[in-house]
């Protein structure tokens, strides 16, 4: 592997690339064009994550209605995404918005691989009251959570705490590329630095929506945690986790590896504690 490949992430965990079915690409088209993007910047496993609701789960047929609609487009964009990147490794499973609080977790098409963990959210970023304890509880079926851009969330003042909650109740924290450069707003870019800085994030996504022209950010958020480290090789280790082996372990079913926290005299600490100024 050359230096510049180390540098490319490799497996995306989140993205809204199944044509029609949610928020993300609307046709077969914008899928093939955010992959070539996505490609093009190294990324060659994609497990792809429309939204689901959680308390669908607890109703079987309109559950299993919204499962064939998802697998049907999903399997036409296949067709096209294989003729086109047939090296890209393609794959889906869910965001599953938890808006209820137990929801029924068992399918496995909501699984990020047959034996990977599940991608959860909380519903329309909006946190639900209890959320340790519903992740606590959820946890204890044995599938390892990922929780979806928790930099995201609102939480006003007690956020880090909140955060850190989750984290004790056993969540993964999945952070935007784009929260690191501003791309959500200033309270999202503030909350990623300080969770890289504690080493709190676990890995990085796209969560990507398939609009035409709609930017990636993979890149400026690679300088960003490049240029974190105290040296050179402490920003490097710590994208490699972010980008290739923590996302890889969640596909294995395996729990993260530790991120070096970052900021510790790098520039990103500078650019963090300035947000404060
Ligand atoms: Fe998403």
């Amino acid at each position: 592997m050359t230096g510049s490949e180390e540098l490319r992430p490799s497996i995306d965990i989140h993205s809204h690339l199944v044509p029609g079915v949610d928020d993300g690409a609307a046709t077969v088209e914008d899928v093939l064009e955010g992959l070539g993007r996505l490609t093009g910047e190294g990324v060659s496993t994609l497990v792809t994550t429309p939204h689901l609701d959680g308390s669908l789960t607890l109703l079987p047929r309109p559950f299993e209605e919204r499962m064939s609609q998802i697998d049907e487009a999903f399997a036409r964009a296949r067709k096209s995404v294989e003729g086109s990147f047939p090296e890209l490794s393609f794959h889906r499973a869910n965001e599953v918005a938890l808006d209820h609080p137990e929801p029924d977790l068992s399918d496995p098409r909501m699984r990020l691989s047959p034996s990977g963990g599940i991608l959860v959210e909380w519903p329309r970023l909006r946190v639900p009251p209890g959320s340790p304890q519903v992740l606590e509880r959820l946890g204890e079926q044995g599938i390892p959570l990922v929780l979806a851009h928790p930099e995201r969330y609102r939480l006003g003042e007690s956020a880090m705490d909140r955060m850190e909650a989750w984290r004790e109740a056993g969540a993964i924290f999945q952070v935007n590329y784009g929260s690191l450069v501003g791309a959500f707003g200033p309270d999202a870019r503030r909350r990623s630095l300080n969770l890289l800085a504690r080493g709190w994030v676990d890995l990085l996504a796209s969560d990507f929506h398939g609009r035409p022209r709609l930017p990636l950010h993979i890149a400026e958020a690679r300088d960003t945690v490049l240029s974190g480290g105290r040296d050179e090789g402490d920003g490097m280790e710590a994208w490699i986790r972010l980008t290739r082996t923590n996302p890889q372990r969640i596909l294995d079913g395996e729990l993260p590896l530790a991120v070096p926290p970052l900021g510790n005299g790098g520039t990103l600490w500078s650019r963090f504690t300035s947000l404060f100024r």
